[in-house]
């Protein structure tokens, strides 16, 4: 049985798009069953801290450090690695946004990516992820469509970041775009086609 952990980060609520992408993905994901449970994480309805720098510092402290204060600081960071590390399956909505991903979803990013928690290094400096073998579903919704094969940030950036510094490398994409267009309508279903869940 799996454990799914779902990322909400557009304010739109029921208007937004990512959210609804992200919603038939969470239904097909059942639809295929083995699930045991889905956590909700509304990165919108409880903004992650940003990282400031008292956090910071503690992001670095040695664990045989840490004092109330850190454990302080450290709760919301602290809270989301646990998330990550119980979901064997991810679902991160996000909008576009200036070519990039939302601000709570990066919020949630730098609260959630530590060195010693996320990855090691090993004996020859390179960085272990330690969350291998988990699976993520990109539900990404742009106002616009990339017709002009402008650098695909958002899955790229999404792509590199789990690799480099958790070690997921299943990740899949997922874009309803054309949001901003007069007259359109999702068709979720067509974007979901060739949706398998391995
Ligand atoms: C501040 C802001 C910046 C945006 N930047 C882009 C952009 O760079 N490219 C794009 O295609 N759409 C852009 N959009 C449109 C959103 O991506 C679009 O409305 C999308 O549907 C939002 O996701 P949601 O429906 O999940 O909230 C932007 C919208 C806002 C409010």
């Amino acid at each position: 049985m799996k454990n799914i952990l779902h990322i909400i980060s557009s304010a739109r609520g029921e208007l937004s798009y990512s959210n609804k992408l992200s919603a038939f993905i969470l239904e097909k994901l059942l639809q295929q069953g083995n699930i045991n449970k889905i956590t909700v994480r509304n990165l919108v309805k409880e903004t992650p801290p940003h990282a400031d720098e008292m956090s910071i510092h503690e992001f670095y402290k040695h664990p045989g450090l840490y004092d109330e204060q850190s454990q302080q600081l450290l709760s919301y960071a602290n809270t989301i690695v646990e998330e990550v590390r119980e979901a064997d399956i991810i679902v991160i909505g996000t909008p576009v946004f200036n070519l990039g991903i939302s601000t709570p979803l990066k919020a949630w990013l730098d609260q959630l990516i530590r060195v010693g928690i996320t990855y090691i290094f090993d004996e020859h400096w390179n960085r272990v992820g330690q969350f291998k073998g988990k699976k993520v579903y990109l539900s990404i919704a742009s106002g616009g469509r990339n017709t002009e094969g402008t650098p695909d940030y958002i899955s790229d950036y999404l792509k590199d970041v789990l690799r480099s510094y958790t070690g997921i490398t299943d990740v899949e994409t997922y874009r309803i775009e054309g949001t901003m267009e007069s007259g359109f309508i999702a068709d979720y279903e067509s974007v979901l086609k060739n949706f398998y869940a391995s």
